[in-house]
């Protein structure tokens, strides 16, 4: 594990990997979680797009903006002491040009007081991650299955599976390395393949539904805390099972209300 006793930075994050450290990371989109998260340990804090399908019921990360992610990186930021924040960059944000890509990710820096953005995307987004890293902003790189391409890739399917696509998957994340990437997420590609292209790169891979081989592993808050029973996929393991227990509470809470067995003379005022 990192120092307990100071933040973790990108560099941390390379000599755990050299040193053959697993590095933690999970999703996080409030104060509330990112405190508890941080005081467990974790090491990198994901203020993902995906905060609309988690919190607002929507079935793709494609509407996420970029004073949501602002609202949320900041929310996170302020609630954690150690762990390294990281922002997405939501769809459009960071495609059109690389000046909007400057000005966009310098905004989620300077208003959310986070460490580092991620973007998603290989071979067209080389020139804007080696833009951004040249103007002090780290970049965190996602290949593999890349959500905001959801349409284009017909759908939440296992990405590198032939040959030419897992050569593809390889040259892209050594061209990421290249353009200054401090890591890359590896999603929904196959072990074999996730462990190759982390055996190839000295920025360490952090996985989620892409084996044991990557340098870490991330994965949907919620959906580890059984938040979300309705969503099983292969991948997620659930740690605890949160929604029987706030189920649990909530009934409890309105059969005393009906009772009247809530509130009680101790939760009143003289
Ligand atoms: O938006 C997100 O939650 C992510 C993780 C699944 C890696 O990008």
């Amino acid at each position: 594990m990192t120092d307990k006793a100071r933040p973790v930075t990108t560099r941390d994050l390379s000599i755990m990997k050299a040193e053959g450290q697993r590095i933690v990371a999970l999703t996080c989109y409030d104060s509330l979680f990112a405190g508890l998260l941080d005081s467990a340990g974790v090491d990198i804090l994901l203020v993902g797009d995906s905060v609309n399908q988690v919190l607002a019921g929507r079935d793709s990360t494609l509407s996420a903006t970029l004073d949501q992610m602002v609202y949320h990186g900041a929310s996170v930021r302020r609630g954690s002491q150690r762990a390294l924040v990281v922002v997405d960059m939501p769809f459009l944000s960071y495609q059109i040009s690389v000046e909007e890509a400057i000005r966009n990710a310098g905004r989620v820096l300077q208003e959310t007081g986070a460490e580092a953005v991620k973007l998603e995307g290989g071979q067209p987004m080389l020139a804007t991650v080696r833009a951004l890293v040249e103007r002090g902003i780290p970049v965190m790189g996602h290949l593999g299955l890349t959500p905001q391409s959801i349409h284009t890739l017909s759908g939440y399917r296992v990405q590198g599976r032939d040959d030419e696509s897992a050569a593809r998957l390889l040259t892209d994340a050594q061209a990421l390395e290249q353009a200054g990437a401090f890591s890359l997420v590896l999603e929904l590609v196959p072990t074999a393949v996730a462990t190759h292209i982390s055996e190839s790169l000295t920025i360490p891979t952090i996985g989620i539904g892409a084996g044991a081989g990557c340098d870490g592993q991330v994965l949907v808050l919620h959906d580890m805390l059984g938040l979300n029973p309705g969503f099983s996929p292969k991948f997620l393991k659930r740690y605890a099972q949160v929604a029987d227990t706030v189920r649990d509470a909530v009934r409890q809470f309105a059969e005393e209300v009906r009772t009247g067995d809530y509130p009680g003379p101790e939760h009143g005022f003289d």
